[in-house]
């Protein structure tokens, strides 16, 4: 049976029964823009997801996110020149489909991390998904012979549904190497590497992060000058973005591809905002990949949370919106303006609960809610606001579970009526019966 997965309500529906039936199975394949995928045991991506494959928010003409990326890019561009060139070179249009090797092996993630979960990521099979985020490119990029580069695009996480969390959003990562000649052009004895470490033979040192302030290879002056660098220049993008005025911290932080590593959060509207993601790049991953004479930061921050922070745009499901009134608000000829989002209007919310008993083999502890969410995604589309857990209930007696969702409707163009936000919440009901095998109460 070949299932060719496209993005309309019933085949989301054959591809639940896929994914969720004890029978048998028969060979079933992915279709993702012409190209044909076996699915398997870890087939989860949907046709929803799939539909989203191609839009490219990143590079829309007034498209917050766009006007967001030049900003940067334009920073970077700016900031960093070699011989009048710009330093920085920028890939914004790699495919968003990538091995599991990309995603997590080249990048040093334990097989048992939880970021390679199921339930975490949209996977078209055991070893391909859609990339969880555009680190998955920096070791290709660094074995191209790259040394200082932009990586921009869409990335895909399964998650929560609200107003802040959207399953597809958009990432900029950045890898900048730097030989001994030129970090330490001005001290020329100093070194990069411990005398331990032989670069020419790496594979006899083992490298280790136990000691938190530098990986065992690399002398502490290199590693605090990276670290320099790297906050100065994020400082500087983040000023040159939200003004001189921000309040920032450096967090302390753990990614298994880069040590040391630090969270860097800006103060927004009373609130610590976590911005970025940042580290000195696992000497392990450039001896793999080439550079093996160098030091590197990289650094990954999300455009989404960046946009809906400058022009203040209260939902990051306008994003995706191609009404004019909303996308005119963002014409503007100089990117560096500052742009205020007015709300179009605000149009009514409705609200319907579901509540279900679970079959025996399921209880509230193992029920997935992104199985659930997905699946409310998937038949509501985009005029779901919000899926809130409200309950979960064990009957004394007959010790059953239940479970009650509340999902809050609201489209952001129009009034939706409550007959048709019934429709599509029965159709949500009948979709979970026929998946999760629940039966509604
Ligand atoms: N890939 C990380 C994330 O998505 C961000 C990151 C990139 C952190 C590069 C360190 C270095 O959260």
């Amino acid at each position: 049976m070949t299932i060719i997965f496209r993005s309309n309500r019933v085949f989301a529906c054959i591809l639940h029964r896929c994914k969720y039936s004890t029978a048998p199975k028969s060979v079933s394949t992915v279709q993702i823009n012409q190209k044909e995928f076996v699915a398997d045991d870890y087939t989860n991506v949907t046709p929803k997801i799939i539909s989203y494959l191609g839009r490219n928010l990143h590079l829309q003409k007034d498209n917050p996110l766009s006007i967001v990326r030049q900003r940067i890019v334009n920073y970077f561009y700016k900031s960093f020149t070699l011989r009048g060139n710009p330093a920085f070179s920028v890939y914004d249009n790699l495919s968003p489909i990538v091995t599991t090797k990309q995603n997590f092996d080249d990048l040093l993630i334990p097989l048992d991390h939880p970021s390679r979960a199921k339930s975490d990521c949209y996977y078209v099979n055991k070893d391909v998904l859609f990339r969880a985020h555009m680190t998955a490119h920096q070791s290709e990029l660094l074995r191209s012979g790259l040394d200082n580069f932009l990586m921009i695009g869409d990335v895909y996480r399964r998650d929560e549904i609200d107003s802040t969390h959207f399953p597809v959003f958009h990432q900029v990562d950045a890898v900048r190497t730097q030989r001994k000649e030129e970090l330490f052009a001005d001290h020329p004895d100093l070194e990069i590497f411990e005398p331990a470490f032989d670069p020419e033979n790496p594979h006899k040192f083992t490298n280790t992060i136990t000691d938190p302030s530098k990986q065992s290879c690399h002398t502490l002056e290199a590693t605090k000058l990276m670290e320099a660098q790297l906050k100065n220049h994020l400082i500087g993008l983040v000023h040159a973005l939200f003004g001189k005025d921000v309040k920032h911290r450096w967090v302390e932080a753990y990614f298994p591809f880069t040590h040391p590593s630090w969270e860097l959060e800006i103060f927004y509207e009373n609130n610590w905002m976590e911005v970025l993601g940042c580290g000195i790049v696992r000497n392990e991953i450039l001896v793999s990949a080439g550079p093996n004479n160098s030091i590197a930061y990289a650094f990954g921050l999300g455009l989404e949370r960046l946009a809906m922070a400058l022009y203040k745009i209260p939902d990051i499901r306008l994003m995706w919106s191609t009404d004019s009134g909303f996308l005119t608000q963002f014409q503007e000829k100089d990117i560096d303006a500052k742009i205020t989002y007015k709300p179009v209007s605000s149009y009514p919310q409705c609200k319907n609960d579901i509540s279900f008993w679970l079959p025996p083999t399921l209880s509230i502890d193992t029920f997935m809610s992104n199985d659930f969410y997905d699946l409310v995604r998937d038949i509501g589309g985009d005029i779901v606001e919000q899926v809130k857990l409200k309950d979960k209930f064990v009957h004394p007696k007959t010790k059953k579970h239940s479970l009650c969702y509340s999902i809050m409707y609201r489209h952001l163009e129009r009034t939706l009526t409550q007959a048709e936000v019934n429709e599509v919440h029965k159709a949500i009901e009948k979709a979970a019966v026929e998946a999760f095998n629940v039966v509604i109460r």
